[in-house]
């Protein structure tokens, strides 16, 4: 039947859904599927339905694409739809409540405190030391972002932080190292795919190097032993069920340097599918290629 890509949006990851929905209608594409790209930021809820796709492939990042709001609309319209539904796309989307949910479940994440415009921001330094991480909880690829080294700092971060979001998350700092670990399936059959470690130009793992730069080395599978990647992984897939997570994400992780100690740091229902992005990577460790991913998620599209 027709597939559609859903890529594009309106969230200030717009450019990072193009590079990924791009990769997506290709691949499937390339398999003999009937995939058609379309943009919900340039078209129309009543475009879509009249399109009449069998299902689609949620090719998209941040608000409006990967928050629950749209998969809310593919429910009305009845169009099967790949990824997590509309609660657990939610909550995902939010830094904060994603962390109330694994701190309920006993799982780890660091330290936090939520500001506002009322918030003694000096105070927060004193609580959670420095440096300290300062972000907008609806944000994705680093937007948004700046790491505190300095008291004096916080207040540039918060203002930054609340172009974003009304509320700012401002967490503890882990020193450590960083993984992503991508997990897939549903349920009691969720698993999670070979780690991921991210070895950043100067630690500093942000849009450009995300994206556009060729210095970021990725180590996968992690050279981490066989006990601490075990220990990750059921983490991960506890932390992807805690949520309600179903069809695919991706969970970034920092390893604590000093004990070893693994903390959640957040959930991308809908994460990055472009030439650089890791779920694609980690799937290879796991002897499946780019196009075969893209096959596996959209057969996992459903109401
Ligand atoms: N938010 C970006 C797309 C990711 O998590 O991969
Ligand atoms: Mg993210």
């Amino acid at each position: 039947g027709k597939v559609g890509v859903l890529f594009g949006g309106r969230s200030a990851e717009r450019e990072v859904s193009i590079m990924s929905g791009t990769g997506v209608l290709n691949a499937l594409r390339s398999r003999g599927i009937d995939a058609h790209p379309f943009d919900p930021a340039e078209r129309s809820l009543a475009e879509l339905a009249a399109e009449k796709f069998d299902r689609v492939f949620i090719a998209l990042h941040g608000r409006y694409g990967e928050d629950g709001s749209l998969q809310g609309a593919l429910e009305q319209l009845g169009i099967p739809y790949t990824g997590s539904g509309v609660m657990a796309s939610s909550i995902a989307m939010d830094k904060i409540f994603s962390k109330k949910i694994w701190l309920y479940h006993g799982l780890t994440t660091p330290a936090y405190a939520v500001l506002d415009a009322k918030t003694d921001l000096q105070k927060v330094t004193e609580q959670l030391g420095l440096p300290l991480i300062v972000k907008p909880p609806h944000e994705g690829s680093t937007i948004g972002i700046t790491k505190v080294k300095a008291a004096a700092e916080i207040d540039t971060a918060y203002a930054l932080a609340a172009k974003f979001d009304e509320e700012v998350l401002a967490e503890e700092f882990i020193q450590g190292r960083e993984l992503t670990v991508a997990v897939l399936g549903r349920g009691a059959d969720a698993y999670a795919l070979p780690l991921i470690e991210i070895v950043a130009p100067d630690g500093n793992y942000d849009y450009q190097n995300k994206y556009f730069t060729d210095d970021t080395k990725y180590l996968c599978p992690a050279p981490i032993d066989a006990d601490l990647t075990k220990e990750i992984q059921a983490m991960c897939v506890e932390a992807y069920r805690a949520v309600g997570c179903e069809g695919w994400a991706r969970i970034d992780v920092l390893v604590r340097a000093r004990d070893n100690k693994p903390f959640l740091i957040e959930i991308n229902t809908s994460p990055g599918m472009t030439g650089h992005s890791l779920v694609p990577m980690a799937a290879r460790a796991a002897g499946m290629s780019y196009e075969d991913v893209c096959v596996e998620i959209l057969k996992t599209a459903r109401l």
